[in-house]
């Protein structure tokens, strides 16, 4: 077999918990992060270079903390192989600490890159299950490695992938605001123990967001997008989350959540609305003084791809 010396993998940003749906579903955005991993023939005892471009660059730490990097050095740990020495080259298309899944990209694309340097030892299913486990939670890995809407379910033989079939005139656009805010952060805020009341409801609702997505059923959609076990909790840490609300649902949306742990809002609407919508979320933002950028964007139905450049 010959040894690959260069491959490049890109990882689509993704979108969790679609509201009822918490840490067991999300979504693959047309939004990517580019990520290359070159063999370092030329000067082998350089252990670590890894260099970033795009307009966030500044804020990716390029030392062992990098978290592509940490990915990388897990995967030859798991292999019990040594790392090579290899330099990574960042490309950022994915905004960071917003709810969009940059760190399953860096974890996807870290744990790709080993296994194609390392010669595919590892089947798709067990970089998924290591991905897993770095990250935590399956809703944003699942989908950056395979793309579409998934749902993750934990099994007495590990984990359960479901794909979700996602009507093609149901359309995500996300709002993504100029802050940060952390997942960790994000995390706290939640109550460690939810009433039955409030797990019944969120029962019914992803029930009703599967079949809503699948059929684009406004009604059923318009009423799925409710959840009680975190955006209770966490939108007080997004300042105007309900004006943004209001303005999405004025304007056509079917319903808006926050995107993973947020700060990004993510409004579903149809086709025709989307301009619309889009527009009020922007519109609504600027109002309150917040620099946001905001996108109609489509599901990417292909997940984490790699080529192998030489
Ligand atoms: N399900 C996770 C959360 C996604 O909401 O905390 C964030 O990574």
């Amino acid at each position: 077999m010959s040894v690959v010396s260069s491959v490049c993998v890109t990882v689509p940003a993704t979108t969790a918990n679609l509201g009822p749906g918490f840490d067991c579903i999300g979504a693959a955005l047309t939004l990517y992060n580019e990520l290359k991993f070159i063999r370092e023939e030329i000067n082998p005892n350089k252990n670590l270079v890894i260099t970033v471009t795009g307009s966030e660059a500044t804020k990716v730490a390029t030392d062992e903390s990098n978290l592509v990097y940490q990915a990388f050095i897990k995967f030859f740990q798991h292999v019990q192989q040594t790392a090579p020495p290899a330099k990574i080259e960042i490309k950022l298309g994915v905004p960071l600490a917003r709810g969009l899944g940059s760190s399953a990209t860096a974890i996807v694309g870290g744990l790709i890159g080993a296994n194609v340097l390392a010669g595919e030892v590892l089947t798709l299913s067990e970089v998924m299950e290591l991905a897993i486990a770095m990250e935590g939670h399956p809703d944003n890995v699942v989908p950056a490695l395979l793309g579409g809407c998934r749902l993750a379910a934990t099994s007495d033989r590990g984990w359960a992938i479901c794909d979700i079939p996602w009507c093609q005139d149901v359309v995500p656009v996300v709002a993504i605001p100029d802050f940060e805010l952390s997942t960790s952060e994000a995390r706290q805020v939640l109550p460690a123990q939810v009433s039955r009341q409030d797990a019944i409801f969120n029962t019914a609702h992803l029930g009703l967001l599967l079949r809503g997505l699948e059929t684009g059923n406004q009604n059923w959609l318009r009423a799925a997008l409710q959840d009680k076990l975190h955006q209770p909790y966490r939108k007080k840490l997004i300042n105007n989350y309900d004006e943004i609300n209001a303005a999405a649902l004025s304007a056509g949306a079917y319903g808006m959540v926050i995107s993973g742990a947020g700060p990004t809002l993510l409004a579903l609407t149809n086709t025709d609305n989307s301009q619309a919508v889009a527009a009020a979320m922007a519109y609504e933002w600027q109002n309150k003084g917040i620099k946001a950028q905001v996108q109609t964007l489509q599901i990417d139905n292909q997940g984490a791809t790699s080529v192998v450049q030489g």
